[in-house]
C-alpha cells in the first residue's frame, strides 16, 4: 500500500461532478461498492504488516469519510431525474392539494336538532351504548315476551342472566337513566348510536342513530307535545311545514303517536319521495306512561311528561334526498364530499 493510492482517490473525489442521481450512484459504486476503489484499499490493508497499519489505518478511515460526505453532497445537488430517467422535477408545478375533511351528514343533522332543542331549553344527555335489559326494556314497560327482546332484534353481549347486557336498540334507555338521576322538571334530548340485528339493505342497517327527547314537569299535556313537535318541524324543514299525528303504540307512552311532516318536495301534491301521500313520517312520540315514571322514582300523580324519538339517518335522507342508507356508513369520499359545503356548525 502506498500513500499515493490514497492521495490519488482524494484528488479524484475533489474533482468529481455529477449531474444526475444516476451518475451519483455510479460514483458511489465506483468508490464504495463491493469492488470499489476504496473498498479495494481496505481489503489490501488487511494484509499489510503491523507497522504499516498504524500509518495507513487513520488515513484510510479519513478517506472513506471524505468519499461518503462527497457522495452525500452530490446526491443533494444532483437533478432528481431518477435512475429510470424519468421527467425532471418541475419546481414551478402546483403541489399536491391537501384533502380537506368535512362533517358527516349524520353529524350535521344531529347538531341541527340539538341546536333547535337547545333554543327550547333542552339539555343534552348521554348514556352507555352497552346497556342492560332493565334500562332498554324493563323500565320502559316492555312486556316479558315483547318481540324486541328477542335475539332476532337485539344484539346480546352477555345472555343468560336475569338482566343481560346488550347493545341498546333505542336511545329511550337514556330517558330512564336521566329520570333516575334527576328530579323534574326534566328537559333533555339524547342523541346516540343504536344497534339492531337487521340485515343491511337500502332501508335498514344494524347501526344507526337516534335522538330521544323527554320533557317532564307538573301539568305537561299532549298539547305541549304537539306544540314542541310543530316548532321543531318548522325549524328543521321550513316555516310552512305542517304536521299530522297518527295514533300508534309504544310500550313506554300512552297515548302514543307517529308524526308526519308535509312533504317539502311536492308541498303536499304527492311525489315519489312521499309515495304520493304528501306526508313523510319523521318520529314516534307520546305521553310518558305512568308505569315508566314510577319505575324511575317519579311520582306519576304529581308529574306528567312527553317523549319522542327519531332516526337521524331518516331525517338526513329526507333533507338531502339520499335514497340508500348504506351510503352513510361506507365512507365513500364522493358521497362525503357532497356535504363539504353544508353550513359549518
Ligand atoms: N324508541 C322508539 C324506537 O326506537 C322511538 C320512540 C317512539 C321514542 C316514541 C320515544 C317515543 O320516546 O315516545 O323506535
Amino acid at each position: 500500500m502506498k500513500r499515493e493510492d490514497i492521495d490519488k482517490i482524494l484528488a479524484q473525489i475533489e474533482e468529481l461532478k455529477c449531474k444526475t442521481q444516476k451518475e451519483v450512484e455510479e460514483a458511489r459504486v465506483r468508490f464504495l461498492g463491493k469492488k470499489g476503489e476504496v473498498t479495494a484499499l481496505f481489503d489490501e490493508f488487511r494484509g499489510i504488516d503491523k507497522a504499516q497499519k498504524a500509518e495507513f489505518g487513520k488515513a484510510l478511515n479519513e478517506l472513506k469519510q471524505k468519499v461518503q460526505a462527497k457522495i452525500e453532497d452530490l446526491k443533494a445537488g444532483a437533478a432528481d431525474e431518477g435512475a429510470a430517467g424519468g421527467p425532471k422535477l418541475d419546481l414551478s408545478m402546483p403541489g399536491d392539494p391537501y384533502e380537506l375533511g368535512s362533517r358527516h351528514p349524520v353529524s350535521i343533522v344531529r347538531q341541527e336538532i340539538v341546536d333547535i332543542f337547545r333554543k327550547f331549553g333542552y339539555d343534552v344527555a348521554e348514556g352507555p351504548e352497552i346497556e342492560d335489559d332493565y334500562h332498554v326494556f324493563e323500565a320502559l314497560n316492555f312486556p316479558a315476551n315483547h318481540p324486541a327482546r328477542d335475539m332476532q332484534d337485539t344484539f346480546f353481549v352477555s345472555a343468560g342472566h336475569l338482566n343481560p347486557l346488550l347493545l341498546r336498540t333505542h336511545t329511550s334507555s337514556v330517558q330512564v337513566r336521566t329520570m333516575e338521576r334527576m328530579a323534574p322538571p326534566i328537559r333533555v334530548i339524547c342523541p346516540g348510536r343504536v344497534f339492531r340485528n337487521e340485515a343491511i339493505s337500502a332501508r335498514a342497517h344494524c347501526i344507526f342513530h337516534q335522538v330521544e327527547g323527554l320533557y317532564i314537569d307538573e301539568g305537561v299535556t299532549f298539547a305541549d307535545l304537539k306544540q314542541a313537535i310543530l316548532l321543531f318541524a318548522r325549524e328543521m324543514f321550513g316555516p310552512d311545514t305542517q304536521i299530522r299525528m297518527r295514533p300508534s303504540y309504544f310500550p313506554f307512552t300512552e297515548p302514543s303517536a307517529e308524526v308526519d311532516v308535509s312533504c317539502n318536495i311536492c308541498h303536499g301534491k304527492g311525489c315519489n319521495i312521499c309515495k304520493g301521500t304528501g306526508w313523510l313520517e319523521i318520529l314516534g312520540c307520546g305521553m310518558v306512561d305512568p308505569n315508566v315514571l314510577e319505575a324511575s322514582g317519579i311520582d306519576s300523580t304529581k308529574y306528567s311528561g312527553f317523549a319522542f324519538g327519531m332516526g337521524l339517518e331518516r331525517i338526513a335522507m329526507l333533507k338531502w334526498r339520499v335514497n340508500d342508507l348504506r351510503h352513510y356508513f361506507e365512507n365513500d369520499m364522493r358521497f362525503l364530499q357532497e356535504f363539504a359545503s353544508a353550513p359549518e356548525i
